[in-house]
This record gives C-alpha cells, structure tokens and sequence, in this order.
C-alpha cells in the first residue's frame, strides 16, 4: 500500500496517510503526493473540500527523523517539505481533517491550516521543536498566537507542552471532539456538509475570512531558514541521535 493514498468521492477528496508502521512520520515523497493531491484540488471543479486523515493510533508523527538527518548533512530543508507547506498556505478549498492518536510537529502545524478539525478523545497534539534543536515550522510562528493567544502559543511550540484533544479544542485547533471510532465518519460528514453549500459562497468567505496567503508563505519562508541553520545544529544531531538510539 501506498505511504499516502488519495482518494476522491463524490466532491471530497482524502488524503490518508498511511505509513502507519513508522507512525505516519512523513518523508519526502510523502509531501510531494501531498502537495500534489493539494495543489491539483484547485483545478478540479469537481472537488470541493479536502479531508486529511491519518490512522488509528497516530494522524502523523512528524517529519521522519531520519529525513531530518540526511537534510542536516545536505544543508537544505528538502523541497517537497516546502511545496507541501506552500499548498497548505495557498489551498483555496477548505481542508476538513480527522485526527486520531499522536499528531507530532507538522502534524499538528498543518492543522493550524485546516478549517475544521474533528478529533479522537484521546488525540494528543505536540510540536517539540525547540527540545529537538529545532524552530516551529509551517508558519505556526505566525498562526498560532493569533489562534490562541501568545502564552499559549509559547507553551505549544516552544516549550513543547502537548495539549489533549480538550485543549486543542480550547486553543482554537479542534472543533469537535468524539469517540476515537467515529472520527473518520464525523470528518466525512463535515466535509460532506460543506461541500453541500454553494461553492462559490464557501470560496469566498474562506478567501476573506483566511486574507492574502502571501503573509503565510512569507513566514514559511523565513522560519525555513532559522529551521535550515537548526537542523545543522548540536543539539539538533544530539536529540536525532537519541531518537535513533533510544531503547523500548
Ligand atoms: N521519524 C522516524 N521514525 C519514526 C518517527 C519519526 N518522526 N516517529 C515514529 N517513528 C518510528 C519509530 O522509530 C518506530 O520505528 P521501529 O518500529 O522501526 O522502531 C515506529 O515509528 C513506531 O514508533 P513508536 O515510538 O514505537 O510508537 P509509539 O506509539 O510508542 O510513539 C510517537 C509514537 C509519535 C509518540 C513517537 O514515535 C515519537 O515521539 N516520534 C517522534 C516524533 C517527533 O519528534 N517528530 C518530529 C517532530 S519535529
């Protein structure tokens, strides 16, 4: 099977992760099927809501650590992490996701993109970027205290504080909070819900309520660059390097 499978019916197209003996840690050819899944969305009159789904006991674990290794040796923060962040920021059609189990780093930042979030009771999302080395990523910088505010937004990524699905749900991240069974079902009933709306009324409100992506993809680019010079980092190889060789 696949890493990520796309899959669209009627108006709605899914896009699964589905790496799910590595947790969903997303690696490069994982973005670029994202990006693409995204970015195709916006030609297709077809589509008209997008829902992110992950599996049962994890949405995603974040970038592959490993990944992150060969990207510190290179120098560059792969491409396709970037067109994957991009996509998120210019999508014009909104994003629904289901989230189960772990969501670690992007896999919380990109929820930060999506416009209705449905989540297990016993999701957990964290962004650990600071104690891996790292910097938040995906504009989170940026949304995150306008979403919840800026002590809270510090709590999250840099301090690296998790929040449960109640928090999430209080920070501004989570809509609706279920039965960890029902997930998948209330996100396709979301998504089913808006794609059943005018078109061009959700289009356009979203467009005003979301304002120019520029500023987005501007931040993405600029914490791109701080994340480039962490990844080299010490303490950046020496938390790679517990993760690597840490014993269960
Ligand atoms: N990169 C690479 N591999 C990862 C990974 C990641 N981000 N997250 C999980 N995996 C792998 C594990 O190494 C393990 O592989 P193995 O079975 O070959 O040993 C497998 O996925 C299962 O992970 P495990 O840790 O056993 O699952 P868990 O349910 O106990 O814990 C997490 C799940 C997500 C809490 C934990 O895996 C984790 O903390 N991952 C790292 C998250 C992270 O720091 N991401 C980067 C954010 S910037």
């Amino acid at each position: 099977m696949p890493d990520i499978l796309v899959t669209d019916d009627g108006a709605i197209r899914t896009i699964r992760m589905n790496r799910l003996e590595k947790k969903n840690a997303l690696t490069l050819p994982m973005y670029e099927t994202m990006a693409e899944a995204i970015g195709n969305a916006a030609t297709d009159n077809n589509i008209r809501c997008l829902l992110i789904a992950g599996g049962p006991d994890a949405f995603c674990a974040g970038n592959d650590i490993g990944d992150f290794m060969k990207m510190a040796q290179g120098g560059a923060l792969g491409r396709p992490i970037l067109n994957f962040l991009y996509a998120l920021a210019r999508c014009e059609k909104p994003i629904v996701a289901a989230v189960n189990g772990n969501s670690v780093g992007v896999g919380t930042t990109m929820l930060m993109h999506c416009d209705h979030v449905v989540a297990g009771n016993t999701a957990k999302l964290s962004t650990p970027f600071v104690a891996l080395g790292l910097v938040p990523e995906a504009a989170s910088s940026l949304i995150a205290p306008r979403l919840m505010g800026h002590a809270r937004a510090f709590a999250l990524l840099v301090m690296g504080q998790s929040l449960s699905a109640e928090e999430a749900k209080a920070a501004g991240i989570v809509n609706t909070i279920v039965d960890p069974a029902e997930t998948d079902a209330q996100a396709r009933a979301a998504a089913e819900k808006i794609a059943g709306l005018p078109p061009q009324g959700v289009l356009v409100s979203r467009r005003l309520m979301r304002g120019s992506p520029d500023e987005i993809v501007a931040r993405i680019d600029e914490e791109a660059e701080a994340f480039k010079v962490r990844l080299q980092s010490p303490d950046a190889q020496a938390a790679f390097m517990a993760f690597m060789s840490r014993k269960r």
